[in-house]
């Protein structure tokens, strides 16, 4: 994995040992999705960002990162600890109360809350300062067995970004061995679906409107063509569960 820089952002909660700390932590919360480890308690933490607020710029400007993070990304956090503290949830690792909540009209603030923790997370690494670009040879290979060509796949995640009605996301997935792309409606995610989710882009207008108003393909191409992080792709696709 690329060096990743930290800034000044919120840092997570002390004393939270494991799913919320930043890329490492993520990486074995995603390898853990059928082995279950418990956690300490909550509160959950809010992870630094993995580049400075102005790294990703003029794709992204900071004050975007600075909404979107600062307060969008940690009021999720904050409901979740919220909605989770003295409950059967409070302390469970995030993918484990994501899927446990997941489909149940009474959890539905825990799911939407914790699900979009976790969407959050995994979107700020799906990006990179001096993205984009041409994947790793073993991705490019993969992603041209699927889709006929990188620019393809490119268009096919522009394409799911732009027509996806209302909030959500657009993902790169692995299902079994075949690579896909899929939307998801609000807070929804693959790992609902058994997929295994590769690379996220927010299409929730709070991630573009500063910087491209109504324009949400801009938005969804410029992150593809100089932002999208095809090592965290990679990195993903060779997690198994
Ligand atoms: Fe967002």
């Amino acid at each position: 994995m690329h060096a990743f820089k930290q800034d000044d952002t919120p840092q997570p909660a002390p004393g939270r040992r494991n799913f919320l700390l930043g890329a490492p932590a993520l990486v074995l919360a995603l390898g853990s999705l059928s082995t279950s480890t418990r956690a300490t308690a909550a509160p959950y933490g809010l992870p630094p960002l993995p580049y400075a607020l102005d790294a990703l710029a003029p794709v992204l400007s900071a004050d975007t990162l600075a909404y979107h993070h600062g307060k969008h990304h940690k009021a999720y956090v904050d409901n979740l600890n919220r909605l989770t503290t003295g409950t059967d949830f409070a302390g469970l690792p995030l993918d484990e109360i994501v899927l446990r909540s997941a489909r149940h009209a009474t959890h539905a603030a825990v799911f939407n809350n914790a699900a979009q923790v976790w969407n959050h997370n995994f979107y700020w690494q799906s990006l990179r300062p001096q993205g984009g670009g041409e994947p790793p040879a073993e991705l490019k290979r993969r992603l041209e067995e699927a889709f006929g060509s990188v620019a393809a796949c490119k268009k096919e995640l522009a394409t799911a970004s732009a027509s996806q009605f209302g909030s959500g996301w657009a993902w790169l997935v692995a299902d079994g061995e075949r690579l896909r792309v899929v939307k998801t409606s609000n807070a929804d995610l693959p790992l609902t679906q058994g997929l295994r989710p590769l690379l996220a882009i927010d299409v929730w207008e709070h991630a573009y409107y500063i910087d491209y108003q109504n324009r949400r393909v801009d938005y969804a191409n410029a992150l593809l063509d100089r932002l999208i992080n095809w090592e965290f792709a990679l990195e993903n696709l060779h997690r198994r569960a």
